[in-house]
């Protein structure tokens, strides 16, 4: 009786407690079991008072746990509302990153547009004539090779009006485009994905992007042409850039160049992991070919100019130590968040 008292005026304020509560009389070794095995000691005629005791104990022991067990579940119900802080501020959002592309894309543009050229597009499936011909590139040239280039549509002699389609190889046709279309001075630069028949691997992709720059004035000369560009070298890798320019050929330009930039210890990228020292390829460049403005309805008596292009991956490749340049057309979030804060 003492012991049913006692389970009747047990607390338990917590889960903890209650567990406790559970093993101590309804458990496997329960305290009320060995009352059990007293039996054969009880004189016979009392065996049945002792039975319905110890019975009555487990019953109040169950009933009493059940009780304890809703009570600690009320209790932690209203514990969750008592802690739920209104005051807290919100858990951070989770936000998106720039990709490297479009960063690379962005420093490019903005590194031209403060020395006033403004931005020009063209369509990426585009005809043979601003892609090629009108670029001078003769119909033998290796570029138009079928190895090169994805056609989307042939069979039409090459011309202004006709419909051999392909997707642009480069973003040069955005310099006859916007020739056919505006006067001198001319002052763009067009960024855009390019494509080309590639099989892909670390260092190239069927699919980059390219920024096309194009000047054309009165008296432009090639030392115009190199002081912008190592304007632009020494804004996009540092302000002790060195630059070289080594000839080329390119049949939209004459005389032609590539520009290396010396990628080595005295630069600011010392931290780079991409390449050792020495000259690196940049970009390609060269005084617009007079056929070219001709071809475009520009007199080449009165204007000349200069244009270059350069890839994008590469510039992001080298600004950011990207060494597959497949990692920027796959989108995988480990990859991109690398550059979350990154304006
Ligand atoms: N279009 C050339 C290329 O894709 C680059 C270039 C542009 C070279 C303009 C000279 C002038 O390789």
């Amino acid at each position: 009786a003492a012991l049913i008292t006692e389970i009747e005026n047990a607390t338990a304020e917590t889960p903890e407690a209650v567990e406790a509560f559970r093993i101590r009389y309804l458990g496997s070794k329960n305290i009320l079991k060995p009352l059990m095995g007293e039996m054969r000691n009880i004189p016979n005629e009392q065996k049945r008072d002792f039975g319905q005791l110890v019975n009555k104990a487990k019953e109040t022991a169950q009933s009493k746990f059940d009780a304890l067990q809703a009570a600690t579940q009320d209790n932690a119900g209203a514990d969750a509302g008592a802690k739920f802080d209104l005051t807290a501020p919100a858990e951070p959002m989770p936000l998106g990153s720039r990709h490297p592309i479009a960063l690379t894309m962005r420093r490019i543009i903005s590194i031209f547009e403060r020395i006033g050229f403004t931005v020009a597009e063209g369509p990426e499936v585009e005809d043979d004539w601003h892609n090629f011909t009108a670029m001078n590139t003769p119909e033998d040239h290796p570029a138009r090779d079928m190895q090169d280039t994805f056609y989307v549509a042939t069979g039409m002699p090459a011309g202004p009006d006709n419909a051999d389609m392909l997707l642009r190889t480069h973003t040069s046709s955005v310099q006859a485009r916007t020739m056919e279309t505006s006067k001198p001075p001319i002052r763009i630069i067009a960024p855009g994905r390019v494509y080309r028949n590639e099989t892909i691997s670390a260092r190239s992709h069927a699919q980059f992007h390219q920024v096309e720059g194009l000047y054309i004035a009165e008296k432009c000369s090639f030392a115009d042409m190199k002081a912008t560009l190592l304007h632009f070298a020494r804004e996009m890798y540092g302000d002790k850039t060195k630059i070289r320019l080594r000839p080329s050929y390119f049949p939209f330009t004459e005389p032609s160049a590539e520009m290396d930039i010396w990628w080595g210890l005295e630069s600011e990228h010392d931290y780079r992991i991409t390449k050792g020292t020495g000259w690196l390829e940049i970009l390609g460049c060269g005084m617009v070919d007079p056929e070219v403005l001709k071809n475009c309805g520009i007199d080449p008596e009165k204007y000349t100019g200069y244009a270059f292009g350069m890839g994008i991956e590469r510039q992001a490749m080298l600004l950011y130590n990207i060494t597959d340049i497949r990692l920027m057309f796959e989108n995988d979030v480990r990859f991109l968040k690398q550059f979350s804060g990154v304006i």
